[in-house]
């Protein structure tokens, strides 16, 4: 992309840490104290991938990941499609081996890291038992005179959450992020399921360009037209920039989590991609 088609960006932050420190409920505690209220569609299903507005009339994409250790692998690409990696920590619990495995895959990714410690409002929450786990890690909080901002939270009662965005958004805008809106999309498959009755429904992030109704859209060994877009409300949309999270109907299989994906020019050449990478 040449510089003067580059255009500020909204971030993409992944929420990683050990199974049940609370990554969904601080996730849905941002959705709700953010998200106006859309109108509600068809999609009701759980897709992990979300598009928030702040208070503040920042948009911010977040990608929820699970803490089961079965997921390294979903672990490891949240941390490269992401800017901002918020690593949560309960604060009635201790950093454990996900919560390092986490650590380690943003360290690799070189992608910033924000912790949060939750579970602040619990009577038996120590934050301070956790920094100094953290520190055991080379992982050295602000306050402690480290690089790593940390925000104590409570995704039950909504404490330090604003707080929290705030140092997300910082982070993101030491990045100066950038992308180009006026080409083909690009990105990457989070998840793609059979929907019986539609079809294949994929949920993607666009990362560079729009993608629009209509277009086609090569994604590992399957291709196909967009025929719907929908936001995680189920919102209809017609078209979608960068840094954004959306469920799309319309190719003809569902591609791999992960697996990258591109708007093709012609049907043709996208089934020629498709077919060749069938055969690999
Ligand atoms: P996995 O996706 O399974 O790895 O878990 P998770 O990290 O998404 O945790 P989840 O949001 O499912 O929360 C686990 C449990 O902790 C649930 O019972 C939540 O209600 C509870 N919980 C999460 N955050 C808080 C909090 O800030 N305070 C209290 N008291 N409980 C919380
Ligand atoms: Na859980
Ligand atoms: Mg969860």
């Amino acid at each position: 992309d040449k510089e003067e088609d580059l255009l500020d960006r909204a971030p993409i932050v992944t929420i990683m840490g050990h199974v049940d420190h609370g990554k969904t409920s601080l996730l849905d505690y941002i959705r709700e104290a953010n998200v106006t209220a859309g109108e509600a569609g068809g999609i009701t299903q759980h897709i992990g991938a979300y598009d928030v507005t702040t208070k503040d009339n920042k948009r911010i994409a977040f990608l929820d990941t699970p803490g089961h250790e079965a997921f390294t692998a979903m672990r490891a690409r949240g941390a490269k499609i992401t800017d901002v990696v918020i690593i949560v920590v309960a604060a009635d619990d201790n950093v454990m081996p996900q919560t390092k495995e986490a650590i380690n895959h943003a360290q690799v990714a070189e992608v910033p890291i924000v912790i949060a410690i939750n579970k602040i409002d619990k009577p038996n929450a120590n934050a301070d038992k956790i920094k100094e786990e953290l520190s055991q890690m080379n992982v050295l909080v602000e306050d402690w005179g480290g690089k790593y901002q940390c925000q104590e939270v409570s995704a039950k009662t909504g404490q330090g959450v604003d707080e929290l965005l705030e140092k997300v958004l910082l982070e993101a805008e030491l990045l100066e992020l950038k992308a180009n809106p006026n080409k083909n999309a690009v990105g990457t498959v989070i998840e793609a399921s059979l929907d019986k009755g539609r079809g294949y429904l994929s949920t993607v992030m666009v990362q560079g360009g729009t993608m629009r109704i209509g277009d086609v859209v090569l994604a590992g060994s399957h291709f196909g037209k967009v025929k719907a877009m929908y936001d995680h409300r189920g919102n209809r949309l017609k078209e979608v920039g960068p840094a954004t999270p959306v469920q799309m109907l319309g190719l003809a299989g569902a591609p791999q989590a992960g697996d990258r994906f591109n708007v093709m020019d012609t049907d043709r050449e996208a089934r020629e991609i498709a077919n060749k990478r069938e055969q690999i």
